[in-house]
């Protein structure tokens, strides 16, 4: 205090603000009060009243923003004697602010560039905000958006199918909406609609909240979507095409093999019979060729068997299931349990649903010989309404692991669900280790 007390006041400031200075005292000095903002910057030892435009030439260390606050000073009798200059110090508050509008610019940028549109919204559901990247996907500028209510980008109603309309997720804040992804309609200026997805976060504020609306634009994604969805579907048309055309086949071969090979191995089965009765001729070596010959017809019948089971023909579709179930049962003894509700005998389907399901059983049953180690099995199918079946094929094995399902080179599971989802129906396999497995078909038949 022992350096400035009597000098000029004029002394403390920089000679460049000795004007101003001096008007500010004279003002006082008639009697006003008032207070300014200046900016003091410390030099040898000294803080001197500077001009902003000459802050950058000091270290910013050495720069005070400062409050002067002038009065006149009055004597007893109420005369003005001098002026009460006070000084304080708002260099910590200037500073801060400094940072916050940094901090504020450097969030403005980054939700600037970012490629998703992105807006801010009042509990009351008003438009705070509107980035670059909204601006793109609406055709609207933010100017044109601030202020409006945010139901105003989508169509209404939305077509998301959740219980909890946007108004409500914004509005009312209605609980646990918060990080969520929904689909919706966005409209575009110029009322044209595009898909979007909904990303609603809400921040607490000091006396209310605000959320924060991540608009991604999701039309190109959709549009792949769709064009894989067609792809996949063709795909499956062509899977179940061929398929068809291969059982038409296997049933074309058995069916020459039945009247061809099967009819020629019958006659030389009888004409051998009737050579045996011959006389002079050895009946062992006939003997032996009647062997061979039946072997022969054991063999035909089984590969037609494969090719297109007779027992599809000749029982239908429960019959032969029965008949192979019950068959692969007694040759892997396993204990069976087939259970097939009478009111499905009288159930019109085609050839095709019934050597799908044929061939759909087949595997499963294959699948269970080969891998689950079982020592059972039940094999229920029923009618679950006039024209819906439902058939389980539940096993005791050892289960299987969602790993299993996964693994390439293992055509079986892929087939059967190709196979029924080409038919409009739908397959389920469950199980876990150790507690078997369960197979369900359920399928619309007419
Ligand atoms: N009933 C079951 N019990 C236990 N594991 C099973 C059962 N059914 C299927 N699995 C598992 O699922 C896997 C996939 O079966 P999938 O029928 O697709 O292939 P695969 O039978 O191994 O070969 P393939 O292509 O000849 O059918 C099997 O390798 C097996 O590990
Ligand atoms: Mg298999």
């Amino acid at each position: 205090m022992h350096e400035v007390l009597g000098k000029q006041v004029l002394d403390l400031f920089a000679s460049s603000q000795g004007l101003e200075i001096d008007c500010n005292l004279q003002r006082a000095m008639k009697g006003e009060s008032f207070s300014l903002p200046a900016m003091l910057a410390r030099t040898s030892g000294q803080a001197r009243v500077i001009r902003n435009r000459d802050a950058r030439m000091f270290d910013e260390s050495d720069l005070v923003w400062a409050m002067l606050a002038y009065s006149p000073w009055r004597d007893d009798e109420g005369a003005i004697a001098g002026v009460i200059v006070v000084v304080s110090d708002r260099t910590e508050r200037v500073q801060a602010k400094r940072k916050l509008n940094d901090t504020w610019s450097r969030s403005q940028a980054v939700i600037n560039h970012m490629l998703d549109g992105m807006a801010m919204v009042s509990s009351e559901g008003h438009i705070e905000s509107f980035n670059l990247a909204a601006e793109r996907s609406f055709g609207y500028r933010a100017k044109e958006v601030i202020g409006q209510n945010v139901l105003m980008l989508f169509l209404c109603p939305f077509t998301y199918s959740n219980d909890c309309t946007l108004e409500q997720c914004l509005v009312s804040g209605k609980k646990g909406i918060s990080g969520v992804g929904r689909e919706v309609l966005g409209l575009r200026k110029d009322q044209s609609t595009f898909p979007l997805e909904l990303v609603v976060s809400k921040i607490a504020l000091r006396g209310g909240h605000l959320f924060t609306v991540l608009l991604r634009d999701i039309s190109t994604r959709k549009a792949a979507q769709e064009e894989l969805g067609v792809i996949t579907e063709r795909l499956r048309q062509l899977a179940a095409h061929q398929e068809s055309v291969r059982e038409a086949e296997r049933s074309r071969i058995a069916r020459e093999l039945h009247d061809e090979l099967g009819g020629q191995l019958t006659a030389l089965r009888f004409d051998v019979n009737r050579l045996s009765q011959l006389p002079g001729i050895g009946l062992e070596r006939v003997g032996q060729l009647r062997d061979s010959l039946d072997a022969a017809i054991r063999s035909t019948r089984s590969i037609i068997s494969d090719l297109r089971p007779p027992m599809l023909d000749h029982l239908g579709l429960w019959g032969a299931i029965e008949w192979y179930a019950e068959g692969l049962a007694r040759r892997c003894a396993l204990n069976c349990q087939i259970l097939i509700c009478p009111n499905l005998e009288d159930l019109k389907m085609s050839n095709n649903v019934g050597i799908s399901l044929f061939r759909v059983v087949q595997e499963a049953l294959s699948n269970i010989v080969k891998h689950a180690e079982a020592q059972s099995i039940i094999l229920r199918a029923k009618r679950l309404d006039d024209a819906v079946i439902e058939v389980k094929i539940i096993d005791d094995g050892k289960g299987l692991n969602r790993e299993d399902l996964d693994k390439t080179g293992h055509w079986g599971v892929l087939g059967m669900h190709e196979r029924v989802r080409s038919l409009g129906g739908e397959l389920a396999l469950e199980g876990a280790p150790g507690q078997g497995t369960t197979l369900r078909i359920r399928l619309r038949v007419s």
